[in-house]
């Protein structure tokens, strides 16, 4: 009986998976284990011999018991560890760049205009892409017969047959969110507004879809000085450079007076555009003094406040800064293109952080 418990606490700590476990549990606790069977002969013992052998059997079948259980939990333990050793997983470890996303260069120059203009006490205002004709055009100091509606190659929205409210239109410019901000805001403001425009237009520098950010402040004494003075420090800090040359060249809007049209110094040396230095000048923006027609359309009193305007296309300064040559590849959404011209996720752009990297 020595022999059995030795060969058995022997064969069950040596078992190294559970169904050797439970191979040997049937061999001796089974109906027909070892064990059992020698339990059944204490029937046909005499009642000393029973007295003396059934304590150690029932001892020995408790024994067994438990080291089958002890031998399974660690088993069972030693599973867990190796397991844990071989999935181990290091979650502080950085994502690995090439499954990161990028940043489309259009988000990326509408973070960083908004955060110069944000330093300057600018807010961010937003109106609709489907816009009325009154927004897009009227309110703006542009009735119905005016040329600019024309030219401007305006996505009309269908009506009904027999439906003659004044259409819808696919907003042309983000000057329409001016208006829509004086009248929710009123007097004094100062906002941008950055945003989707359309126009039927498709070339190397024109596409259906393009993006404006719409500038607007008013107060008691605004003038064209303090819209030079924005443009300039606006420049200043896009193309990251200590100084610009700003050129105001006489032009006309309607919805402006005077308005004018702003170039910047640049060079095309050996075929890359540098701002700030060279003879050439290159258009970015259209801006002037509100008219007072546009001011009351927003509901402000002319008599009582001015302001200044101007509207810039975000994908023309983006193609300038980051030396992106076609505008069409902007909205082709090839991922080729924007790994090469995209930005990390993580690099939000911040006047004291740097805003290209
Ligand atoms: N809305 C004009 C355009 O799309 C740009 C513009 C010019 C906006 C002068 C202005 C402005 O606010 O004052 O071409």
């Amino acid at each position: 009986m020595s022999d059995l418990r030795e060969t058995y606490l022997k064969a069950i700590a040596e078992a190294t998976d559970e169904a050797a476990l439970e191979g040997l549990r049937v061999r001796a606790l089974g109906k027909k284990g070892e064990i059992s069977l020698a339990l059944r002969e204490l029937g046909r013992m005499s009642a000393e011999e029973r007295r003396e052998a059934g304590p150690r059997l029932n001892a020995l079948r408790d024994e067994i018991t438990s080291a089958l259980a002890a031998r399974k939990a660690a088993l069972a333990d030693a599973a867990l560890d190796e397991r844990l050793r071989g999935e181990w997983l290091d979650v502080t470890l950085p994502a690995r760049p090439r499954r990161q996303g990028s940043i489309h260069p259009v988000s990326q120059v509408t973070e960083e205009v908004t955060a110069i203009f944000a330093d300057m006490g600018f807010a961010v205002a937003e109106g609709p892409q489907i816009e009325s004709d009154w927004y897009n055009f009227d309110a703006l100091n542009i009735p119905g017969h005016h040329p600019a509606r024309a030219e401007m190659d305006t996505f009309y929205i269908h009506r009904a047959a027999g439906d003659d409210r004044p259409p819808h239109v696919l907003r042309t410019h983000t000057s329409p969110v001016q208006i829509r901000a004086m009248q929710a805001q009123g007097a004094p403001i100062r906002v941008i507004a950055p945003g989707r425009v359309y126009r039927a237009d498709y070339d190397q520098t024109h596409t259906p879809m393009f993006h404006q950010v719409e500038g607007l402040a008013v107060d008691r004494d605004i003038s064209m000085a303090n819209l030079k003075w924005v443009l300039e420090e606006f420049v200043k800090a896009f193309f990251e450079v200590d100084h610009v040359d700003l050129r105001f060249r006489a032009s006309h809007f309607p919805f402006t007076e005077p308005s004018a049209e702003v170039d910047i110094r640049c060079s095309w040396e050996g075929g890359t555009l540098k701002v700030g230095e060279g003879d050439d000048w290159l258009e970015i923006l259209g801006s002037g003094m509100v008219h007072p027609h546009v001011l009351r359309a927003g509901g402000i009193d002319p008599e009582e406040w001015q302001g200044f305007a101007f509207g810039m296309g975000i994908d023309r300064i983006a193609m300038l800064k980051y030396g992106i040559p076609d505008l069409r590849a902007f909205f082709d959404s090839d991922l080729r293109w924007l790994r090469h011209y995209g930005f990390a996720a993580l690099d939000v752009p911040t006047l004291h952080g740097g805003l290209s990297r």
